[in-house]
């Protein structure tokens, strides 16, 4: 139980039961200033209820409330002010830590539902964008946020290997292509072939009808077609396993477009059951007017499938494989009117569930303010922004600390996390601005300083040599210095719950900034390391500090390095 809980509790029964427990506890606030107390109670709403001023209400709040777990009751105007007893209520949450561990700040409210995350999703023969890039880190994260509250999250590279594109794309190849080039810089070469065939189209036009003629071929599943697709999917996802491998990010499945190819079928049938399926300028689409939608494209003139058709297959399979309870796409914003018609398809063709999907989206990345494009002249390797913040940090530590052990290892650590934090620390709707030498910093709102933090912290711990154990510990301390920093440690469930409810990971970054913030001032203004009847207590603290920086870090994507 919390201390909100506990506080609400109280409440309910001075109240003689009049408002629920579960209602007291979600009209209690956390005041924005410590000053002016840990919780507080606003009287509003029991003043209309019992036809008494708020001030009288809280007075007599005050005057009746008589608890261990508060040390002060106070009332502003219409507030209950309320001041946790800072002795017990540091001792609980660092007891709580030191048992529970990394299960620190777990919730349960997932019930174990199914969660499945549509996530990075780049496209085969295309660039990984940076777009794609925001996708798999905020995915990423939720992934791991959803978990922590009790869901089962299911991770799903929904692969763009399937299309029209892929008609030119062979096309091109069997006119221009070079097998050994493409092995050795697939989706350069494949980009340059794709880029050449629409700069020829545009002074000769039997080439959009080859490369929609070679896409029937595929779709009809010729062998040599599908051979050279076959191959150009392989080689492309070479290349993507190794910028997720450099990110630690692993996919539940990697059921791609192409995945969907005999599913949709079905789909077809069931909208024309329906009669949801209209005949509009030649082409099969599903009318959305009720909705203030324009039309759903479902199957084009000459029979071929859309992007759209292959969603609706999509989410059916994983309704039917999955059982979801939600359905996250986490694609950018630019996609918004296409997850409001997919949404909208299934909800007219009865399906409930379709009110559990959500499309996540965010904004954009920008570099010098303007949009960072993958196809602009010579195009941006994401492998290679990665390997330089890499090397950014590998030379970062070397300044500050020459003789650190798996140099290597920490600076994939730090410079990967660099670039995971900053894309995570902002509001996921905020475009945000590409700076690697902003990112990398080990001061200001920063991966680096968050994990250098966590180092420091190890450290001490180090240095201290004692094992934080609960029960062997007796804590001398008032608790006073270091309310700052327990207060927070609280606050990590909470923070927690509203990442998971908003689908918004910087709730997470933001708590941890503020706790290494926290710990930082209380490691300047006390000397930890001093033998004294406190030490025990500051050194559970800072134990508990480490525990839960490393799983914050953990819910965002990232590691912690015990030395840095
Ligand atoms: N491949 C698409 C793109 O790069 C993103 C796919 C998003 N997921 C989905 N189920 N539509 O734009």
């Amino acid at each position: 139980m919390n201390f909100k809980q506990e506080l609400a509790a109280i409440l309910y029964d001075l109240l003689d039961q009049a408002i629920s427990a579960k209602e007291l506890e979600l009209m209690i606030e956390k005041p924005k200033n410590q000053e002016l107390g840990d919780l507080a109670f606003p009287c509003f709403t029991l003043a209309k209820l019992k036809r008494k001023s708020p001030n009288l209400i809280a007075e007599e709040l005050k005057e009746q409330i008589n608890s261990p777990i508060f040390e002060k009751v106070e009332v502003v105007g219409a507030y209950l002010n309320l001041f946790l007893n800072k002795k017990a209520a540091s001792e609980k949450v660092i007891h709580d830590i030191i048992s529970q561990k990394a299960a620190y700040g777990a919730l349960t409210f997932g019930n174990g539902g199914a969660v499945t995350i549509d996530m990075s999703s780049p496209n085969i023969a295309k660039p990984f964008s940076m777009g794609h890039l925001r996708s798999t880190v905020i995915g990423n994260s939720l992934a791991f946020i959803v978990e922590k509250c009790g869901y089962k999250p299911i991770k799903i590279n929904h692969l763009g290997d399937w299309g029209t594109q892929f008609g030119k794309l062979i096309t091109a190849y069997q006119l221009w292509g070079d097998a050994e080039k493409v092995k050795l810089n697939p989706i350069k070469e494949l980009l340059t072939l794709y880029i050449k065939f629409h700069k020829e189209a545009e002074s000769n036009s039997t080439l959009e009808d080859q490369g929609r003629s070679w896409f029937k071929r595929l779709e009809d599943g010729d062998e040599q077609a599908l051979a050279l697709w076959k191959w150009f999917r392989e080689e492309s996802l070479k290349e993507f396993s190794r910028i997720y491998q450099l990110m630690n990010v692993e996919f539940d499945s990697y059921a791609g477009e192409a995945f969907y190819n005999d599913k949709m079928d079905r789909v077809v049938k069931l909208l024309e059951e329906q009669q949801l399926l209209v005949e509009s300028e030649q082409a099969q689409v599903v009318e959305l007017t009720e909705e203030q939608l324009p039309p759903c494209l479902i199957k084009k003139s000459d029979g071929a499938t859309l992007y759209a058709t292959r969603d609706l297959a999509a989410a059916l399979y994983r309704q039917e494989e999955y059982q979801f309870v939600q359905s996250l796409y986490v694609v950018g914003h630019e996609q918004s009117l296409h997850f409001k018609q997919l949404i909208a398809v299934l909800g007219k063709m009865g399906y409930d569930w379709s009110k559990q999907m959500h499309h996540i989206p965010f904004g954009l990345m920008l570099k010098d303010g303007s949009k960072m494009s993958t196809r602009k002249g010579k195009v941006v390797l994401l492998e290679e922004v990665l390997n330089e913040s890499i090397a950014m940090a590998r030379h970062n530590i070397e300044v500050k600390n020459p003789n650190i052990p798996n140099k290597d290892a920490v600076a994939k650590q730090v410079g990967v996390g660099a670039v995971i934090f900053h894309d995570l620390k902002n509001n996921r709707m905020n475009d945000i601005e590409f700076s690697l030498e902003e990112m990398l910093r080990f001061e200001g709102e920063t991966g680096p300083y968050v994990q250098y933090t966590y180092a420091r912290a190890s450290s001490i711990l180090r240095k201290a040599n004692v094992k934080v154990d609960v029960g062997a510990l007796s804590y001398e301390n008032t608790w006073e210095k270091e309310w700052k920093v327990t207060s927070l440690l609280m606050e990590f469930a909470p923070a927690i719950k509203r990442a998971c409810k908003n689908f918004d990971p910087s709730q997470v970054a933001k708590y941890i900034i503020d706790v290494a913030q926290a710990f930082n001032k209380y490691y300047a203004d006390v000397k930890i390391l001093e033998e004294n009847a406190e030490q025990q207590g500051r050194l559970a603290l800072v134990y508990s500090v480490t525990e839960v920086l490393k799983e914050g870090l953990r819910l965002l994507g990232l590691e912690a390095p015990a030395e840095m």
